[in-house]
């Protein structure tokens, strides 16, 4: 599959959460983006160190200027279950902004064109790391790493490309 880029409609796919009575909640990519600036944020793990500790607390303190640049929702997207995601939500108190989204069987990461060989790891197919701007579904800025490096995808990279 080709991987996503500048200019392309962000294709339609399932995403999930669980909610705080436990159950699985699936929602469309589409429905949580539609006419809106949103930026999809994706992660090779929850809990991570990289992704912990470095890629998902940039945007957590970017947030708020992300926001008044008109960006209305800031998705984290991991190919982890969705309890999973919901725990590694809990551990960030300060966050406002970020919604934790799962895409466990990876399909979702494949229509884009992102998966990333993590067995070598132990880990299995999972996300590679990104962070791309949609306005009404179209790609409007795409920073997509490999083999989950950290490099050009921190909040602070897609502040300067905005
Ligand atoms: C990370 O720390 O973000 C990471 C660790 C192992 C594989 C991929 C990413």
């Amino acid at each position: 599959m080709r991987r996503i880029s500048v200019g392309d409609t962000i294709p339609d796919g399932t995403l999930s959460y669980a909610d705080e009575a436990h159950q699985i909640v699936n929602v469309s990519l589409h429905s949580l983006a539609a006419g809106k600036q949103v930026i999809l944020v994706g992660v090779p793990g929850a809990f991570t160190p990289g992704c912990s500790l470095k890629h998902v607390p940039g945007f957590i303190e970017k947030a708020e200027e992300l926001k008044s640049k008109g960006k209305s929702e800031i998705l984290v997207l991991s190919v982890n279950d969705p309890y999973v995601m919901k725990a590694w939500a809990k551990s960030y108190p300060e966050n406002k902004h970020l919604k934790f989204f799962s895409d466990g069987s990876a399909a979702y990461i494949r229509s884009l064109g992102l998966e990333l060989d993590g067995s070598d790891q132990g880990f299995g197919t999972r996300s590679e790391r990104f962070a791309l701007l949609l306005d009404d579904l179209k790609v409007k800025v795409a920073k997509v790493e490999t083999g989950g490096q950290l490099k050009d995808s921190t909040a602070q990279d897609l502040l300067k490309a905005l």
